[in-house]
């Protein structure tokens, strides 16, 4: 479990079994906090079947209670979890319809629960699991352990990884290989739709219809540092590479395409609010203010709602003309952010209606906040922050496609709206198989002192958040800019040693940003062009050109800030900076 912190976690527990008995020990906290309590407990360490968890939140806060492993009405089994049980609450009102009692807000007390029920009645715990995982749609990646079967465990993947570690007169399971490879570099990788029934002398692997299916022994080969990793070289690489799937884990359960519509648990509450609201104030800081300002657009064009944007920071002092009729969205990765609880706090206290759009639940924006949404980016380990961007925008366009339809958007363009999200995902994957550009081009301008990114539109938030990036990882001196802006003072800047990023999708304004490169290029500024896949007019103009396919307006900033996190990820790399703890700079800026 050691070995898996820096997945980042907020809680922590074991399941083992020892003489035909069930022993759990869990608590929020760290690892170490659980070592301690276990170390009153020792004879909890001195067995031969078990399983550990470390858990990062994403339903019911962190707590010793929806700390895993987690077990069901009768205590004949223990489950952990990784991923999410889409449809938990069905599952849960139908058990409690049945009599069963829960403890607390997890999804994966109600799997343990559902998989209880099926093992109390077929009593094989491989079957059990099946049928279990037959009611569940979502993610997860679980292993299960029973007293009643004391020599093995039951492991079922779907969404999040599990590895086998195969050992000598013993076997292993885990989420990421770093946590076996001191004891074992023979693994077997479990596939979606697999389960595998282990005990010390076999490892049996079958599809969720109990089709016996033959997998391949790996080896391990690469160091534990790297495993850790996922095998990239920083966590800041792995993150952006992470995007298709955490922007598809941000719509998943809550975008219904075939509707062109959105549902919203967590703003189910405060609807109403919403939909009378004068004005929706976003605010935010860094990164998350960033989002905020891509989503006025997206809410002012799209849903027809006014929108402003505020500093959390400054909105927090200047005594703000807040009222009942508004609501304050606050954007924040780590939901601690001082100045952005504090925004928080001065609306609430004024009376307006105060949502949340925040990765880490249980987080103290998340708690205080009158509803939300979380954005599902799972742990943001790197400083920099990528991921997390790409999945606000992605709940902020949620937020907006439910809005629009609720104020008599009609389905047709609403289905259009939630087609193109739901093409994002790949759109992203897109950009990110085709690096080689932009590494080109890291080198090129690695030892630049200064550089200039513009965009126009919801692309301007793009430019400001792609000088950020360069600023923060690389500590050269980036600024974003409406490119339009350019012509009001900040031109005098160009000139032969200045590179200029222009974001220049091809919509309604692409003849104006062209304009401005033409404005760059006549005063010999060397531009680098972020650009779609079918522009054929731009490579006359711009020294290098990045590829990005065509989004729908709006949500192209989801998909056109890929090539600017690699860029400045590529040139900090290239400057040999601490790419994932950059000097100066906290993950969570706690304090004024
Ligand atoms: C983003 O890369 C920075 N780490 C920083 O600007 C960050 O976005 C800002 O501190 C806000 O953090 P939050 O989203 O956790 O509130």
């Amino acid at each position: 479990m050691r070995r898996l912190e820096y997945r980042g976690y907020d809680s922590a527990g074991i399941a083992v079994l020892r003489d035909g008995e069930l022993y759990v020990c869990k608590r929020a906290g760290k690892v170490a906090d659980l070592a301690q309590t276990l170390g009153e407990n020792d004879g909890l360490l001195q067995a031969f079947v078990g399983v550990g968890h470390t858990r990062w939140a994403t339903h019911g806060e962190p707590n010793d209670i929806n700390a895993h492993p987690h077990l069901d009405q009768k205590k004949l089994v223990a489950v952990v979890h990784n991923g999410i049980i889409e449809n938990f609450m069905a599952i849960k009102t139908k058990l409690v319809r049945d009599g069963h009692q829960f403890l607390g807000g997890s999804d994966t007390e109600v799997l343990a629960h559902l998989i209880g029920v099926m093992f109390e009645q077929c009593g094989d715990l491989a079957s059990a699991v099946r049928a279990a995982l037959a009611e569940v749609k979502g993610t997860y990646g679980i292993v299960v352990l029973s007293p009643k079967t004391p020599d093995r465990i039951v492991v079922a993947r779907k969404g999040s990884p599990l590895i086998i570690g195969v050992g000598d007169h013993e076997n292993f399971v885990a989420s990421d290989a770093s946590a076996i490879v001191a004891h074992t570099r023979q693994v077997v990788y479990l596939d979606d739709g697999e389960i595998a029934e282990i005990t010390s002398e076999n490892i049996r692997t079958m599809t969720i219809d109990d089709v016996t299916v033959e997998k391949s022994v790996h080896q391990i080969t690469i160091e534990l540092s790297q495993i850790e990793r996922g095998g990239y070289d920083h966590f800041m690489l792995k993150e952006i590479n992470e995007q298709p799937d955490t922007i598809l884990n941000a719509m998943r359960g809550r975008l219904l395409v075939e509707e062109g519509d959105v549902k919203l648990g967590g703003l189910q509450n405060t609807m109403g609010k919403l939909l009378s609201a004068r004005r929706i104030v976003l605010t935010a800081c860094g990164t998350s203010w960033h989002a905020a300002l891509v989503g006025e657009y997206m809410l002012e064009q799209i849903a027809r709602v006014p929108a402003e944007v505020e500093y959390a920071s400054e909105f927090r002092y200047r005594d703000p003309i807040v009222n009942i009729d508004d609501v304050v969205l606050l954007i924040s990765q780590s939901g601690e952010t001082a100045d952005t609880l504090s925004a928080l706090r001065e609306a609430k206290q004024k009376g307006a209606t105060v949502l949340g759009i925040v990765n880490v639940v249980g987080s103290t924006i998340a708690r205080e906040s009158h509803g939300g949404v979380f954005v599902h980016a799972g742990p943001e380990i790197g400083v920099a922050s990528t991921k997390a961007f790409t999945s606000q925008l992605t709940v902020l366009a949620l937020i907006t496609i439910m809005l629009a339809r609720a104020r008599g958007m009609n389905r047709e363009r609403g289905v259009m709206l939630a087609r193109e999200l739901a093409s994002l995902p790949e759109k992203v994957a897109q950009v990110l198989q085709n690096t080689e550009v932009i590494q080109k081009i890291a080198q090129e301008f690695k030892d630049t002192q200064h550089a200039l990114y513009l965009g126009r539109g919801a692309n301007f938030p793009v430019a400001l958040e792609g000088a950020l990036k360069l600023k923060e990882i690389s500590y050269i001196h980036a600024e974003g800019y409406p490119a339009a802006e350019m012509k009001h003072g900040p031109i005098a800047l160009i000139d032969k040693n200045m590179p200029v990023v222009f974001i220049v999708p091809r919509d309604g304004i692409y003849d104006k940003v062209m304009s401005n490169i033409q404005e760059v290029r006549a005063r010999k500024g060397r531009i680098i062009a972020v650009a779609n896949d079918d522009d054929t007019e731009i490579e006359d103009l711009a020294e290098f050109v990045i590829r990005v396919p065509r989004t729908y307006g709006f949500f192209g900033p989801i998909v056109n800030i890929i090539p600017l996190q690699l860029l400045a990820y590529y040139i900090a790399v290239a400057r040999g900076t601490n790419v994932d703890q950059p000097r100066n700079l906290a993950k969570s800026v706690t304090v004024e």
